[in-house]
């Protein structure tokens, strides 16, 4: 059940609130410790949905300054008003007597941490005889998320319980499948009631959060930073065309804690994981097993969880040789000899030597390009073409060599500095392929260049839906809505 928390600081904003949120709603909260002289009255009467009256105390992350009597007063008349629910603290619980039909939802919010003694503390909410306990907590580290699942799994009694916090939105989301209650949404951006508390836009149009139940599987991109992914409206929305039951979250994971995600990963809380910097590498050594063209790349950019046995592969190998692929095709027109390996025998240049190099420099390779590779830092430049078995050059002999295939792996050019460029333009020739893998902007500035000179452009977009495609082919056995998810990318 989803729960809108009313926060306007007067009685007729809070009754204009409750209205908007009872069209998404299935409970609003309201927050009259956010109104000045809250009309308990006139605000119930008015509502057309459950409402849990709440009065959280300045001590307990609210805004209520009153005296404690005033403050449990309001309370008890909302009682005898006849609110479906009222939240009161734990540590108050006792003051408020004869509840009549009015269900008390007993919480405990701590604003901090997720402390050790969790089940402690749920127990103890447990004895005091709510109707329904409410425990929330802070997010520090992403596996605060997972202690509160567990506890979930095992509560056996009505109970609502997240973590706050940027780190703590997971739970929010997740929250439902493990039995979670109530799962709390702000009407708008910046009228959240708490920390890390995501809009009912985003949990209900991107995450689909009223579909979310025990069967959901879960996956999600394991990265940090995350924030920036377009993952969750790209495979989420792909779920939702494709009928399947599972939703994809984003998980921050600094590198210390991956020993501990990890774990929650192989004990099946994750069906499966995309992953990007900085873990690509570190992964790695999770894995169960490791599919061939990954393993000699040296990173994996999916995770595969099958009864706790954890595949990696790669899929950036082949989405960028597919992109280039169909992009010679088309050039190739009706040569029978060339539809069949377009790229076997052309001159191809990558510039750079980082993670994406490796797995574009390896994949052409298998298909029988003839590859070289300039890089800022030549020693780098030179380790990975003695590993591939191709040539390394300088940035000062680019103008020397043949080029049908151009290929950026750096990061010049990508959003914000969208004036850079990773070669001058004299390198760019008429009719030669250029690819850069930036998808921010979709045009880069070499993209430019090359077609103001009359070459064939790829950007990277092309390369990241299909990279998603084959992702989600792997977590679902289904074929991927390529153009779905390619007009997702690009809106
Ligand atoms: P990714 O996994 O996205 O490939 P990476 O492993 O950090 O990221 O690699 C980034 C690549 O971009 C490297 O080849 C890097 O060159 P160095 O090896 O010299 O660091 C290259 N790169 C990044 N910024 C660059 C810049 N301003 N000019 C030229 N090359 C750059």
């Amino acid at each position: 059940m989803i729960c809108i928390p009313v926060t306007a600081s007067s009685n007729e904003g809070a009754i204009d609130e409750m209205k908007e949120a009872a069209k998404f709603a299935d409970i609003v909260e309201l927050r009259i410790d956010y109104i000045n002289s809250p009309d308990l009255e006139s605000l119930l009467k008015e509502r057309t949905k459950p409402v849990i009256v709440t009065n959280r105390a300045r001590r307990q992350g609210g805004m209520y300054s009153g005296d404690e009597s005033a403050r449990i007063g309001l309370l008890k008349e909302a009682i005898s008003l006849g609110a479906e629910y009222i939240d009161i603290e734990h540590d108050a619980v006792n003051e408020i007597g004869d509840a009549g039909s009015t269900k008390l939802i007993a919480s405990y919010h701590n604003f901090d941490e997720t402390p050790d003694n969790l089940l402690d503390i749920h127990s103890d909410l447990v004895k005091l005889g709510a109707h329904m306990v409410k425990l929330i907590t802070f997010a520090k580290k992403i596996t605060d998320n997972f202690r509160i699942f567990e506890l979930l799994c095992g509560s056996g009694f009505p109970t609502i319980s997240f973590c706050m916090g940027e780190l703590g939105q997971i739970s929010r989301i997740l929250s439902p499948k493990f039995g979670g209650k109530l799962v709390f949404a702000s009407l708008a951006k910046g009228k959240e009631s708490a920390p890390g508390q995501l809009t009912i836009d985003e949990l209900v149009n991107v995450y689909r959060i009223g579909e979310v139940d025990k069967d959901t599987k879960v996956f999600g991109l394991l990265g940090n930073p995350v924030a920036h992914s377009r993952g969750a409206y790209i495979h989420n929305g792909a779920f939702k065309e494709k009928g399947i039951n599972a939703v994809y979250v984003l998980f921050k994971v600094d590198d210390q804690e991956l020993v501990g995600f990890m774990e929650y990963v192989r004990k099946g809380y994750v069906n499966g994981l995309s992953v990007t910097i900085p873990h690509k590498e570190s992964v790695i050594k999770f894995l169960h097993n490791i599919d061939p063209i990954a393993k000699k790349i040296g990173a994996v950019n999916t995770v595969v969880n099958q009864d706790g046995k954890l595949s990696g592969c790669n899929t950036d190998c082949p989405a960028a040789v597919d992109a280039l692929d169909e992009t010679l095709q088309k050039i190739a027109g009706s040569s029978m000899e060339e539809l069949n390996e377009p790229i076997c025998g052309k001159s191809v240049l990558i510039i750079g030597a980082g993670g994406s190099a490796r797995a574009i420099a390896f994949g052409l390779n298998e298909k029988g390009a003839n590859i070289t590779i300039a890089n800022r830092t030549e020693t780098r430049g030179e380790m990975l073409a003695k590993e591939v078995g191709c040539r390394c050059i300088g940035y000062n002999e680019l103008n020397d060599i043949e080029i049908d295939v151009l290929v950026n792996t750096t990061s010049v050019g990508m959003h914000p500095n969208v004036e850079g460029s990773p070669i001058s333009d004299s390198v760019l020739k008429k009719g030669m392929v250029v690819f850069d893998i930036i998808y921010n902007p979709p045009k880069t500035k070499l993209l430019q260049m090359a077609e103001e000179k009359g070459g064939v452009v790829l950007g990277g977009i092309e390369m990241f839906v299909r990279q998603a495609a084959l992702q989600f082919e792997l977590f679902t056995d289904q074929e991927a809505p390529l153009e779905l998810m390619r007009i997702t990318v690009s809106g």
